[in-house]
Order: C-alpha cells, then structure tokens, then sequence
C-alpha cells in the first residue's frame, strides 16, 4: 500500500476527494509505539487513515520546549508506513498559520485547571489546531491517548459544543515494561532519570490501590504522594484524585475516579493518571 505525504491543505484535500471517509490521529511527531497504537485502533474504523505531524506553537508557552521539541520526519514516516497509514498532512506553520491566529477556541473552565494552571493558554492553543486540523481533514473520527487526559476532556467538549461530526475515541496509555508511560518527552531524560521515572505511575497505582481498598481520604493521598516525589528529588505539580467526567473534585456519589499527577523529574515534565472505579 501506498503512503501519500502531503504538506498543503490543497493536496489534503484533493488525495481525501476520493475517500468515503477518514480516521484521524493528530500528532506532533516524534512517533512512538504509543501513537502506533493509535493508528492500530483507528485504522478500523474508516477506509482511509490520516496521521497529521505539526508541532503547535500556539500550544507552547514562551518557555516551553518549542524549539527543542524533538523532529523525527523520516523516521517518522517509516513507522507510519510499516503501521499502513495512508496519508500524512506534514503541513509547515505558514500552512497552518499563514497569518497571525487571531480567532481561537475558548474552552470551558476545565482549561484553568490542573495542567492548564501550570501552562496557561495550553488547552487554548490545543483546541485552536485541533478544530482547525478537523476542518482541513475533515475526519468522522479521531484517536486520543488518555495519558492526556485533559486535552481528550476538552476536545471532546470542543466536539460537543460546536457539533462537530467526528467521533472522539480515547486510547488507553501506552507504556514501557517498567510503567513508564510512553510519551515523546520521555527521550529528554538522563539515564539516571529514566530509572527513577517509572515511579510516577507506580506512586498512581498505589492511590488507585489504597482507594479501591477503601481509604476515602484522599487528601492524605494526594499529599503523600507529592511528599514521596519530592523525597526523590522530582518537583510535583500536583497529585489529585478527580471526578473523571469534569476533573472536578470528587462528588461523594461518584464512582468514576481519575487519579492524575504532573510533576518535574529535572528538567523534563511528565504527566499521568490512573482511571478508578468504586
Ligand atoms: O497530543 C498531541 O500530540 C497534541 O496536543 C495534538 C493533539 C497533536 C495537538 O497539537
């Protein structure tokens, strides 16, 4: 089967004329068996499958790691091959944004929270591509990891609010045989920091443990868990149990329960989150 590498919303356009329908898996490159994953469960679903590759400025803050986020096209391409997608949209930012964005998508409140305390004007930049991405793909539905969790919360109040007709379709996580969840940020760390890293989800599934075994306070949770992240030399940004439904605090009725946590191991930022069901 042929791959078709497209850089043009013209050329998109006119190599998805001839397609009943499309599945969608936006990434921003740096491919790992976590997309690949995506890609296996999309592929399924529509007779065509379309991976984009665009690292979002507009998602970044000014002291992100926009400029050293790793680009891997090549290599990309080949894992993209071998997993049978059929069209990548590589677009450059003059493509995307060939004039300043000066629209934007709002998102609800849940944009302020967790991540979006931390990285202001993250969800923002996430929901502005991702709606723009859609209106040039034109997907009936679209793959999302929940190892970010929030952004898949967000777009799929984005698809709700505005009636977009795409599926949104979450994606467990991926991870490495220690627990490590895959992410691309994962190659910016030490090798001293790769072995401490599996602790972030071994820290999780112990909260997810203690609160299907009972413990209801989950304050002291949460606490612990940033203290023992700190004891080892990580810098956390938050360790909460939420309601999965809006990440608010847990209702005392609600059964489904995310535990999720962000935090600095040197100088690389990792996030993730375990699903509990009372
Ligand atoms: O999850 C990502 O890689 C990005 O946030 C996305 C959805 C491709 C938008 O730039």
């Amino acid at each position: 089967m042929n791959m078709d590498i497209v850089t043009s919303v013209t050329a998109l356009r006119e190599r998805l004329q001839r397609e009943p329908n499309n599945v969608f898996v936006p990434t921003m490159g740096n491919l790992h068996e976590g997309h690949i994953d995506l890609i296996r469960i999309g592929k399924p679903k529509a007779a065509c499958t379309v991976v984009s590759i665009f690292v979002n400025r507009l998602q970044f803050g000014p002291k992100e790691d926009f400029e050293r986020y790793p680009r891997t096209f090549q290599n990309d391409c080949e894992k993209l091959r071998s997993a049978g997608v059929d069209v990548v949209f590589a677009p450059d930012e003059k493509e995307i944004y060939p004039e300043p964005q000066t629209f934007a998508v709002e998102p609800s409140d849940l944009q302020h929270i967790l991540d979006g305390e931390f990285r202001p004007g993250h969800f923002r930049g996430v929901a502005t591509v991702v709606l723009k991405l859609f209106n040039m793909v034109m997907p009936h539905a679209a793959i999302f990891g929940k190892k970010d969790y929030q952004q898949y919360l967000v777009l799929r109040d984005m698809v709700r609010q505005f009636a977009l007709p795409v599926e949104i379709i979450p994606a467990e996580t991926v991870r490495a045989a220690d627990g490590l969840a895959l992410s691309s940020r994962n190659g910016y760390l030490s090798q001293a920091e790769r072995a401490e890293a599996p602790r972030l989800y071994a820290l999780l599934r112990d909260a997810r443990d203690k609160i299907a075994n009972g413990e209801r306070n989950f304050q002291r949770i949460e606490l612990e868990a940033m203290a023992l992240l700190a004891q080892n030399g990580w810098v956390p940004q938050y360790v909460t149990v939420r309601g999965r439904a809006d990440l608010q605090a847990p209702e005392a009725q609600g059964r489904e329960l995310v535990v999720l946590a962000a935090a600095y191991l040197g100088k690389t930022r990792l996030i993730d989150n375990v699903e509990v069901t009372l």
